[in-house]
């Protein structure tokens, strides 16, 4: 049984200017000890599923659909206080951008420990033993616990957001974005980091990324979302080097690798939709350069291969798509369109 398996979620926020449908009938599944990547330009509705597992939404979100099963439970009609027992314990969150997640009037130490009393019930002693072995698990100097964040530099922010995601030892970690904001050497190490903690804690760990090259360098499977759907899932070696989703083939196209540089980079024309008044039909169609007639009605996710599905008409014709794909002038043919 997969550890947490996210069944047809649905998620709306209520804004003055409509309702958001910021996720819309996602599935998704991670297994123990699995590294999964959810993929996808910025709007897609990636945190907004992130956070609904963790169960911290804001006012205006509602869960109108779906589950989210964690070891067993439904966290969508648990109790509220089952729900929170899972939290920080079993479920934690690392939270996009790590300089906005640590207060900068306290000293790291001092945020550290206080998950560790108030949420983890530990004396100060024990608190204190373990906020050191935390930092060194994460390669931070334990005379550090005594700075601010300001004195740590962004790898070591970052470091720091992790050790307090990992403070009560949970079974699941998502991390938002935990490289966006660090120049590509420090994403390396950190990358490295999530990958060996991963492992010597037999974690299970949802990267949230809109950077497909960080999906290609760490993760076993992943998801593609665009638009509040999940458009294409699979592992992970599957997905990249023979990705049946155009978005995805376009993702491919737009981000630099973190190992390979020296390739031709070119954005996808356009940007994703509103999610107030999204297009009827595949919500990819306006800036798909493979677009054809049935593409004005929606797409199921289906099963390609074992373990690989998309939704797209045009699964079939794949191969030829993904060659036509590889030329940059696929994509500049579009140019203009979303704008
Ligand atoms: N608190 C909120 N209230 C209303 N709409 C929101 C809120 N947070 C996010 N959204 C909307 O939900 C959609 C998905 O956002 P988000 O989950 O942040 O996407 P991503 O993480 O992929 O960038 C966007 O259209 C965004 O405008
Ligand atoms: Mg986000």
């Amino acid at each position: 049984m997969a550890l947490l398996s996210i069944e047809d979620l649905s998620l709306h926020y209520v804004t003055s200017r409509g309702v958001a449908r910021a996720v819309d009938g996602a599935s998704l599944s991670v297994e123990r000890g699995q590294v999964v990547g959810l993929v996808g330009e910025s709007g897609c509705g990636k945190t907004t599923l992130a956070r609904a597992v963790t169960g911290v939404i804001p006012r205006s979100a509602r869960i109108v659909g779906g589950k989210i099963m964690f070891d067993g439970m439904d966290l969508v009609t648990a109790s509220r206080r089952d729900a929170n027992r899972l939290r920080w314990r079993e479920i934690s969150f690392v939270p996009q951008s790590a300089m906005n997640s640590l207060d900068p009037v306290y000293r790291v130490g001092t945020q550290l420990m206080e998950v560790l009393t108030d949420r983890g019930g530990m004396d100060r002693r024990k608190a204190k033993a373990r906020a050191a072995e935390l930092f060194e698990m994460v390669g931070i100097g334990v005379d550090r616990l005594h700075d601010y964040p300001h004195q740590f530099s962004g790898g070591m922010r970052q470091r720091a957001a992790i050790a307090l995601g990992l403070a009560l030892s949970p079974k699941l970690v998502i991390a938002d974005e935990p490289v966006t904001a660090l120049d590509v050497v420090v994403q390396r190490q950190v990358l490295d980091l999530i990958r060996r903690l991963q492992q010597e804690l037999s974690l299970s760990v949802i990267i949230v990324t809109h950077d497909i090259s960080v999906v290609a360098y760490l993760c076993d499977a992943v998801a593609v979302m665009y638009a509040g759907k999940v458009v294409e899932v699979g592992r992970a070696a599957d997905v990249l080097n023979a990705p049946d989703h155009p978005y995805t083939m376009g993702l491919y196209n737009a981000f630099p690798d973190l190992e390979r540089s020296q390739r031709r980079l070119t954005p996808i024309a356009g940007a994703p939709p509103s999610l107030i008044d999204p297009p009827s039909g595949c919500r990819f169609e306006p800036r798909c350069p493979f677009s054809i007639a049935k593409c004005g009605e929606e797409p199921p996710l289906e099963e390609i291969r074992a373990g690989h599905r998309a939704a797209c008409w045009r699964t079939g014709d794949a191969a030829e798509l993904r060659e036509k794909a590889a030329d940059v002038a696929t994509w500049e043919q579009r140019e203009g369109v979303g704008a």
